[in-house]
């Protein structure tokens, strides 16, 4: 029985539907995590997370940025909070477990494992250098013309911004972590990483503060992750920080996948 995982599916590219419509686990008990930008429309986000929860025995979710854009051609007009509510309350009926519910535990082989789906966004303190704030930071990435799509799509209504969002993701996420049982070990799933390091080699070192937030840099030591779960970046590989693995799990867009040497592989197994 495995954990694997998976992220930035984009199913609104044909291949990359494709590819999802061939998704099979190895084996009956396989539970899967999906680790955001399923699609950038609610009907494809849910398209693609029934066809993987009728197939995997357990799901788990996580929201990415694309996941809670409101795009012109969506009929779903829901903004912000409200969206990601609606996202929530439409997976929870396929049985998918979001980050608003209980945290599954995994039966690994050396003991239960809690998977926790955790949605905290970003909040530019993954600065450029030579930068001291938020405004810098973004005065540097509008200069150098790397503005993430997200300051005109995703926005983040109730909250006056979508850096005051992530701190009332952050304190309600830390409040259910701190709540965990201190002996059992789990696995963090995040649409972005949270740790700066996989950010370093960025194209466009600007971009990386639409990417996370310094202020979960130790939860993987705090909250005793086996491992750490992201996409975002579009850069699937794997580093170790502080003996922790953070797994990349993305696809990306065909025009990435596409140009590698090999064809994409399925889900990435994470444990055992
Ligand atoms: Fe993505
Ligand atoms: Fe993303």
């Amino acid at each position: 029985m495995g954990l694997f995982a998976i992220s930035d599916l984009h199913v609104g590219h044909r291949d990359n539907r494709a590819f999802t419509e061939a998704l099979r686990p190895e084996s009956a008990d396989d539970w899967l995590l999906v680790a955001g930008d399923v699609a950038d429309t609610a009907a494809n986000v849910l398209w693609a997370m029934e066809l993987l929860s009728e197939r995997f025995s357990t799901v788990v979710w996580v929201p990415g940025n694309h996941d809670l854009w409101t795009v012109p051609s969506d009929p779903v007009r829901l903004r912000g909070r409200e969206r990601y509510e609606y996202l929530v309350d439409s997976l929870r009926a396929l049985g998918v477990h979001t980050p608003e519910d209980p945290y599954p535990l995994w039966p690994g082989p050396d003991g239960p494992v809690a998977v926790a789906p955790l949605f905290v966004l970003y909040d530019h303190s993954f600065r450029p250098a030579g930068t001291s704030t938020k405004a810098e930071a973004l005065a540097v990435a509008h200069a150098a013309g790397i503005v993430c799509t997200d300051e005109y799509l995703l926005h983040p209504d109730p909250y006056p911004g979508r850096d005051a969002w992530c701190r009332a993701r952050l304190e309600y996420t830390r409040e259910r972590l701190d709540a965990l049982d201190p002996h059992v070990p789990t696995v963090l799933v995040n649409h972005f990483p949270l740790v700066r390091e996989p950010t370093r080699i960025l194209r466009h070192p600007a971009f990386a503060q639409w990417c996370g937030t310094e202020a979960t840099a130790d939860w993987h030591v705090r909250y005793r992750a086996r491992a750490v779960v992201y996409g975002h970046l579009h850069i699937p590989r794997t580093i170790v920080v502080d003996g922790v693995p953070h797994v990349e799990v993305s696809l990306g867009y065909p025009r990435e996948w596409g140009a590698r040497p090999r064809p994409p592989e399925g889900p990435r197994l994470v444990l055992p």
